[in-house]
């Protein structure tokens, strides 16, 4: 037993120490701890556990559910509701938000995705959990418009992931820290303090296998990275993909970096793949509270008013430099400042001058 360690509980005490509602939110936040220990739980047991391989039904996002999708939704909401420390409750997992009865209301919403990253689940790599917590409308029924705030509203925001160990990494809007789960004690410790992630870069995640699916600024920007020294980047680039945007997020605070899900058009129904309030949103807020950014390529996440809960965007995050480099190749693509990778609309409009 290390004495002295700075626990989640004695952490958030003092972080959030004269903040309005202090109480409740580092309550709630030692909920969200509570179903994270649970589901690392259960996908540290794995094939023991029985809870690998996927289920007949599917969610309101087309996708399969794995067993351990629902068992971890389930996880969450019963923490939540019995906590009574929120109104309402929308997650990835779930067609329509869920109100909390009048009688066990709290102050708060929770916006979360179970488990994110759960194609990784059978075959052993890490997996994660992502949360966003809004404010809740006072003094009356919670209105599914009521979660449709932008991402500058969350108060908290932050993820758990599942790896060799499970690791909470969160936000309450003054820097962003991380917590290491000491399993034989049950206790989260402060172990990552003030992340930050350096302002640049040499190393990218992207799905390559979408290339001819990606806009032009997108594939000028990796064309560029693969080129490496022998062109105008001066410097040779590595690149990951583990298909988990949670242990993406988390290599990119450890060590920088940028990950790009962008905008593509392998369907053209779907202007991205990744969620603006269960993945976007709350990554957002921890990689700018890190002194990264997080960008759709043409404007700031944050910034994005929602129009649906489940709805859709391209997300660029990581190291700053990076990110603003993209932004700027969106933009000379958008006004035809680039010729080579500027919009059709611009090439057309050069053949006549
Ligand atoms: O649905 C989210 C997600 O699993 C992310 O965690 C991950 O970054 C991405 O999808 C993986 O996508 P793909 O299957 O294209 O590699």
């Amino acid at each position: 037993m290390h004495l002295g360690r700075t626990t989640l509980s004695k952490f958030l005490i003092q972080e959030l120490d004269g903040t309005e509602g202090a109480r409740d939110l580092a309550a709630l936040l030692i909920d969200v701890a509570a179903a994270v220990k649970a589901i690392s739980a259960m996908t540290a047991k794995g094939a023991l556990a029985g809870v690998l391989g996927s289920l007949e039904s599917e969610n309101i996002q087309g996708e399969v559910q794995k067993k351990l999708d629902v068992l971890s939704n389930t996880a969450f909401v019963n923490t939540f509701q019995m906590g009574g420390l929120v109104a309402g409750i929308a997650s990835e997992e779930m067609d329509d938000p869920i109100t909390v009865p009048s009688n066990k209301r709290g102050p708060f919403l929770t916006i979360f995705d179970p488990l994110d990253g759960s194609s990784n689940i059978d075959v052993n790599v890490s997996v994660g959990s992502i949360f966003s917590i809004l404010r809740a409308p006072v003094g009356r029924e919670v209105q599914p418009s009521d979660y449709l705030r932008s991402g500058r509203e969350q108060l908290a925001a932050g993820y758990a992931v599942y790896g060799p160990s499970t690791m909470l990494v969160l936000t309450v809007g003054k820097g962003t820290h991380g917590f290491t789960l000491d399993r034989e004690v049950g206790n989260f410790i402060l172990t990552h303090p003030g992340i930050r992630i350096p302002a640049d870069t040499n190393e990218f995640a992207i799905n390559t296998s979408n290339e001819r699916f990606w806009e032009p600024p997108v594939q000028r920007y990796i064309a560029e990275c693969k080129a490496g020294k022998t062109d105008i980047r001066g410097k040779d680039f590595n690149m990951r993909w583990i298909a988990s945007m949670v242990a993406e997020v988390h290599r990119i605070l450890m060590r920088g970096g940028v990950f790009m899900y962008p905008k593509d058009t392998k369907d053209p129904s779907k202007p991205g793949r990744l969620r603006l309030m269960y993945e976007a949103n709350p990554m957002g807020m921890v990689v700018e509270q890190a002194g990264g950014f997080a960008s759709t390529g043409r404007g700031r996440i944050l910034d994005v008013t929602p129009e649906q809960i489940h709805q859709r965007i391209p997300v660029i995050l990581g190291s700053r430099n990076e990110v603003e480099r993209i932004e700027r190749y969106h933009q000379e693509y958008d006004t035809g400042a680039d010729q080579r990778y500027s919009s059709p609309l611009f090439k057309e409009r050069s053949l006549f001058q």
